[in-house]
């Protein structure tokens, strides 16, 4: 399963991606808002930090805007991922990006058939949001599975991408169900290292070590 940070804090990214670990980024209009940052130029300074795919969303929501947009947000680099909402018009533009070679992010997907939908317009991604559906005591790990399985049925290409992620058991249940990628925010990913158990059998380790006064090098 592949890791996007989901973060327009770009010494978050690059802090992550010393690591490894990370696959790509996912932004939105609020991340950007939340940085206090310009929109474009804060993207264009991530796409050069990571490799991998960069969301960036358009702020339309009609057909004619958005396309406009998202033909700008294309040029920015070549890793970027155009995000377009699911709906009708979000998905009109999905199939015109995809049609000239660009990435597209579906967001904002809640149902099954929504991402069915994605597929079929092409997205490269679609993304369901795991943890406003468990906000509303539904269970978002059950959508995950649900496009899971009918993507399997179709053999669709559309990557799953796991967002509105909360918490490490989200993460492997996005994992265990066989989501793509997950996009996790920054201090979720951290996060995933720790266990109590390797801090005290590590300390038990180099203790033990000390008391032998060898050294390795
Ligand atoms: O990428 C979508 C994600 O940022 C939404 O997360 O926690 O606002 O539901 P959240």
């Amino acid at each position: 399963m592949k890791f996007f940070v989901d973060t327009a804090e770009v010494d978050e990214i690059r802090a992550l991606n010393e690591t490894g670990m990370l696959d790509g980024v996912t932004t939105n209009p609020s991340l950007i808002a939340k940085s206090g940052r310009d929109f474009k130029e804060a993207v264009a300074e991530i796409c050069e930090v990571v490799d991998g795919p960069v969301s960036a969303e358009v702020a339309a929501t009609d057909y004619e805007t958005m396309s406009k947009e998202a033909k700008v947000l294309a040029k920015i680099a070549d890793n970027i991922a155009v995000k377009v909402p699911l709906t009708v018009d979000g998905l009109k533009v999905c199939r015109e990006l995809r049609a000239q070679g660009t990435m597209v992010n579906v967001t904002l997907c809640f149902s099954a058939n929504q991402a069915l939908l994605a597929a079929k317009a092409g997205a490269s991604f679609i993304s369901p949001f795991i943890g406003r559906l468990d906000d509303i005591n539904l269970e978002g790990s059950d959508l995950i599975a649900d496009i899971r399985t009918i993507y399997d049925n179709f053999d669709f290409d559309t990557e799953i991408l796991a967002a509105s992620i909360r918490s490490v058991n989200h993460v492997s249940q996005a994992a265990l169900i066989g989501a793509d990628v997950a996009t996790v925010p920054s201090s979720v990913l951290w996060k995933l290292y720790e266990h109590p158990l390797t801090d005290k059998g590590l300390a038990a380790f180099v203790k033990d070590w000390k008391s032998t006064g060898q050294s390795i090098l």
